[in-house]
């Protein structure tokens, strides 16, 4: 299906979270801390409340009050300690933006600077294992005895890779407009990944019960995690609306959401991996060093690939973390299995080739038969299948198995492979359908549509269980007024939503009038099983030889995700996924001020993405899975494996390109050519 909303997007109709027309709204520019570490002493606003426009500045120096079980990062001016570069001390409300954002920079913040630290090692003294990992995993696991499967191999690896801070810089900002009403009753138009979690969350945080809330975001331009939660531009919105009596916008700059909006915690990870001489697998661990804020505990799942992926008799994973003076990393795409299988899948190729074996069969020889480290089923895995036919797409049996051997003028090209997974979830959502006047049907769900094209995905839904064609469906989503629906993260939007818009339109054919739907119950007696989706990239790149410069010349991904609900809609998320990957691989880098704390490179001149030139071939196809143990649908989230594994087969491909072992990301020209 074409999405339901193209046209309004094209044309510039949709409505983002800061083009609601509202009546006398005002404007809110904030002032950041530009120490890492300390305390603020003394906020002099004097200079900038006697400028043209300003209704307000809100401080530290005048805590607003919002109630000590918010999350801490949306406790805003609530504490005069400063624990990042960046974080927020303050904030001007005047009458337009440019007088907000000049009466910012005229408000004088004095600081009692202490020494920070800003840099993740692997040998920081405050590391320590974190009670669990996201989300909600244990930190450690151990099974077998890897010692003793390294010293019985016939071939080993053992390496370590890094990963730098990432951002997510969706194309719409953060950004809210915030009303409140003669009863009370506050209006949040933001730009969130879901309107009931954002409900609850900017209720607790002003104490107020969560119907005195409303959120409405009925266009996304983007999130991959960065909107799964509540940020502060929602609170600022609501603060400042309060402050100053009236309406008040807030639009984070790019460069203000490299502070505030989270970014990907940079990781090291070491791998030691041992394999017999057919190459089976006698021990995988996995040890992932990532870092959090001082303000709330983030631990991202980093090293847990390895507990799903291959068999193996010895399987250690391992989680330590260390609270620096920075930001707290966040949600970005495929947190965890992203960065984890970039470093596994890397790895698995250094040891194809220390074994001498195909990569592509290495993987093969090593399929497990039921989950690695819980022992669960699969409630389907078709990982081989997808390997071999990517292979297959990819005449992998022509290529040459060492290094460094094609070359087209100062082109040196290599191809390479890795594996991609990703849970399988779904949880609890509610939707209502009805007849409207017109005999058509009525789709309400608090959904978020953030780009992905969830409203057209459930108009299909609908249309296939209602059996009518899919334009007498109509979606409404967007709205915390609307059922309670789940966030659109982990990849587990559609299945959540779209199990409740089955039941509900299940319910409405069983009754006539309308249909309503809870799967709470349903959700909580699903079998435990393992559900992952699983994938293989192959990647062809060009290697300068003169400059260094990478050019990727065909990406395809292969994945088996359950029934893929809409092809147009999926190829869209897989090829959006495997670029963002590319990203990852070759380009993206946040760097870390060690001086000064906080982060350089703030905006995409500097932090750089793949452009349509950059990205000549991406190809992604899908086998058909049936797999009747996951939702109505049969569906798996389609939304983040994409990115995962994508680096890794591009890193690979460097490698068998150049015979140069890149292990710290971005791999750029620089590091090709020492
Ligand atoms: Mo995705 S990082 O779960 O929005």
């Amino acid at each position: 299906m074409n999405r339901i909303e193209g046209r309004v997007k094209v044309t510039g109709l949709a409505t983002y979270a800061a083009e609601y027309p509202v009546e006398d709204v005002a404007y809110c520019y904030p002032v950041q801390s530009t120490i890492a570490r300390g305390r603020v002493t003394r906020v002099d606003a004097g200079a900038a409340l006697a400028m043209p426009g300003v209704l307000a500045v809100l401080s530290v120096d005048d805590p607003p009050g919002l109630t000590g079980d918010a999350d801490a990062e949306l406790a805003l001016f609530g504490s005069r300690d400063v624990v990042y570069r960046g974080q927020l001390v303050a904030a001007v409300v005047a009458g337009t933006y440019d007088e907000a954002r000049a009466a910012a920079d005229a408000v004088r913040v004095d600081y009692e600077p202490q020494a920070h630290d800003v840099r993740l090692r692997a040998d920081h003294p405050g590391l320590y294992r974190p009670e669990v990992v996201n989300p909600n995993l244990a930190p450690d696991t151990e099974k077998g005895d890897v010692e003793a499967g390294l010293a019985a191999a016939a071939a080993t690896v053992d390496v370590t890779y890094t990963t730098p801070p990432l951002h997510n810089n969706p194309m719409e900002p953060h950004a809210a407009v915030a009303l409140w009403a003669e009863d009370g009753r506050l209006l949040v138009y933001d730009s969130t990944q879901g309107t009931s979690g954002d409900r609850d969350a900017i209720a607790k945080t002003f104490g107020l019960p969560p119907e005195q809330v409303r959120v409405v975001s009925r266009h996304v331009g983007g999130g991959f995690g960065s909107k799964g939660t509540t940020r502060p531009n929602a609170v600022l919105a609501a603060l400042a609306a309060r402050a100053a009596g009236r309406p008040v916008k807030v639009a984070f700059t790019r460069q203000q959401m490299f502070d505030l909006t989270g970014y990907r915690t940079p990781t090291i990870q070491r791998l030691r991996l041992g394999a017999d001489a057919d190459g089976r697998l006698t021990a995988v661990e996995h040890v992932g060093y990532v870092q959090s804020g001082r303000l709330v505990e983030f631990a991202e799942q980093t090293a847990t690939p390895g507990r799903v992926m291959y068999a193996t008799p010895a399987l250690r994973t391992a989680h330590r973390l260390v609270r620096l003076d920075v930001a707290t990393p966040s949600w970005m795409r495929a947190p965890g299995e992203c960065p984890g299988m970039y470093a596994l899948e890397s790895a698995m190729d250094e040891l194809a080739e220390a074994a001498g074996i195909d990569p592509v069969e290495l993987r093969i020889v090593n399929e497990p038969t039921s989950e690695p480290d819980s022992g669960l089923p699969f409630s389907s895995r078709s990982l081989v299948t997808c390997l071999r036919e990517g292979a297959r797409r990819f005449d992998w049996d022509r290529r040459e198995p060492a290094p460094g051997l094609r070359r087209e003028g100062e082109w040196l090209v290599g191809t390479g492979v890795a594996a991609s997974t990703y849970p399988a979830r779904r949880w609890a959502s509610r939707a209502t359908v009805t007849v409207d006047e017109d005999g058509d049907f009525v789709v309400q769900v608090a959904a978020a549509d953030i780009g992905t094209g969830a409203r057209t995905v459930l108009t299909r839904i609908a249309a296939d269980c209602l059996g009518v064609a899919p334009d007498r469906v109509h979606v409404e989503l967007g709205d915390s007024d609307l059922p309670d629906a789940p966030v659109a993260g982990g990849s587990m939007g559609t299945a959540s939503w779209g199990s409740a818009v089955v039941r509900a339109c299940e319910a409405l054919r069983a009754d006539g009038g309308q249909g309503t739907a809870d799967t709470t119950e349903e959700v909580r007696s699903d079998e435990e099983l393992a559900r992952h989706a699983f994938g293989a990239q192959f990647a062809e790149v060009r290697v300068s030889s003169v400059t260094g410069e990478i050019r990727v010349s065909r990406l395809l991904g292969v994945f088996a995700a359950g029934r893929i609900l809409d092809a147009k809609l999926a190829r869209s998320q897989f090829i959006g996924g495997m670029t963002m990957g590319m990203g990852m691989a070759l380009m993206e880098e946040t760097l870390t001020d060690d001086e000064f704390g906080g982060f350089l490179r703030r905006d995409l001149a500097q932090y750089h993405v793949p452009a349509c030139a950059d990205v000549p071939a991406v190809e992604a196809v899908w086998i058909d899975e049936q797999d009747g143990l996951l939702n109505p649908m049969g569906s798996k989230g389609i939304g983040e494996i994409g990115i995962v594994g994508t680096a890794a087969a591009i890193g690979n491909a460097v490698h068998h390109a150049t015979g140069r072992r890149v292990r710290d990301l971005p791999i750029t020209p620089a590091k090709i050519l020492v």
